[in-house]
């Protein structure tokens, strides 16, 4: 027998019939979005879909509410999680886990939909291999950092606040002919550093990627300043190797000149705010993939986008294939700073 869509379009039957959706790990923008496309790709194919609070801590403590169509209505435009989301030291551990697939039998939830990055997919991996629960993972993270997937939805969101924040930083750095370092989010991950600095004109990019040199920082300061840039924006990834904006800034005044420099921290204002419709657009596609794949008997994969098309692999893509660094980029932001 095959179901019969609302368009009146047969599809094949639907043996899954409840499944259940968290988000987990670092929220980013889009992941209600996210939750929306889940919930609602679900109820276009008639199964029942739980809504599971603060990611794995919730599954564990059973915080398990169903959802209807309407549970998700004027939430795509909204920043955060409505699920909420956790990190979870319970779930490191086998205990942990037995109890989270104890409270998804006890409310007859055959899949999981796991929102969050590869940390939290790594947990779906363990709940899949050792309770055999049907998960499949969406790439949710402003680190845009994962395997599997060339953007992860939330990157596009707070890239764009980071380069907001850039743009008027430049303002007030020209006005006053000043240094400014500006720390973006990223604490293994140089991404929205690097992409932040191209698309703000930063003068320097420092990433945990590559060796950050500060007496070369300086040298290439002091020739700005010959080649008459009055004024220089550094872009500082949080996790870079040799230390935080602010204490970069110390070192550098502590070898040369440039003493009287502004430290500005972006910090969680790139995880907050309204997603960009890429975000959206991109978390509503995986959605719906995300739970078609379950309903075709998929599990053990994650969601992503491939050029510009949608593609299931496996959840290990996403650590086993992280996003390499590639420096073409930085090699672009730095001759166009001449
Ligand atoms: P992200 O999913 O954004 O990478 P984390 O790495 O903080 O975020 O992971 C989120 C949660 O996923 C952790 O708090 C933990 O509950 C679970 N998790 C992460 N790694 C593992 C692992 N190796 N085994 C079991 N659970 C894990
Ligand atoms: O993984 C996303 C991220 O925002 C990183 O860029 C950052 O280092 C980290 O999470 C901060 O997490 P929190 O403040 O929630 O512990």
């Amino acid at each position: 027998m095959g179901i019969s869509a609302p368009g009146g379009a047969v599809h094949r039957e639907v043996t899954m019939k409840r499944i259940g959706v968290l988000s987990s790990g670092g929220d980013s923008p889009g992941m209600n979005a996210a939750i929306r496309a889940v919930v609602r790709t679900a109820a276009y194919h008639g199964l029942d879909v739980f809504g599971i609070e603060l990611g794995y801590q919730g599954l564990i403590d059973g915080r398990i509410r169903k959802m209807d169509a309407r549970a998700v209505s004027g939430i795509i435009a909204r920043g955060g999680t409505i699920l909420k989301t956790a990190r979870c030291q319970a779930f490191f551990d086998p205990a942990g886990r037995a109890t989270a697939a104890q409270q998804l039998a006890v409310h007859g939830i055959e899949g999981l939909v796991v929102i969050g990055g590869d940390g939290s997919y790594q947990g779906a991996q363990k709940l899949h291999d050792e309770h055999g629960i049907k998960c499949i993972g969406m790439p949710g993270t402003i680190d845009n950092d994962i395997g599997g997937t060339d953007f992860t939805i939330g990157y596009d969101t707070a890239l764009n606040i980071a380069v907001e924040a850039i743009d008027r930083i430049r303002d007030t750095a020209a006005a006053h002919e000043r240094i400014f370092f500006v720390e973006v989010m990223g604490r293994h991950s140089g991404y929205i550093a690097m992409m932040s600095g191209i698309a703000g004109g930063a003068e320097e990019i420092l990433v945990p990627e590559t060796p950050t040199d500060i007496p070369q920082l300086v040298e290439n300061l002091r020739n700005g300043r010959a080649k008459g840039k009055m004024s220089s924006i550094i872009v500082v990834a949080e996790g870079d190797e040799a230390g935080h904006a602010i204490e970069i800034a110390a070192k550098v005044a502590e070898i040369s000149e440039f003493k009287d420099t502004r430290v500005t921290v972006i910090g969680h204002l790139q995880r907050g705010g309204t997603p960009t419709a890429f975000d959206r657009i991109l978390a509503s596609r995986l959605g719906v993939l995300a739970v078609e794949a379950l309903i075709e008997g998929e599990t053990g994969k994650m969601t992503g986008i491939s050029g510009n098309d949608v593609v299931l692999c496996p959840l290990s893509d996403a650590w086993e294939k992280r996003t390499r660094f590639n420096p073409s980029f930085l090699d672009v932001a730095r001759k166009l700073a001449t």
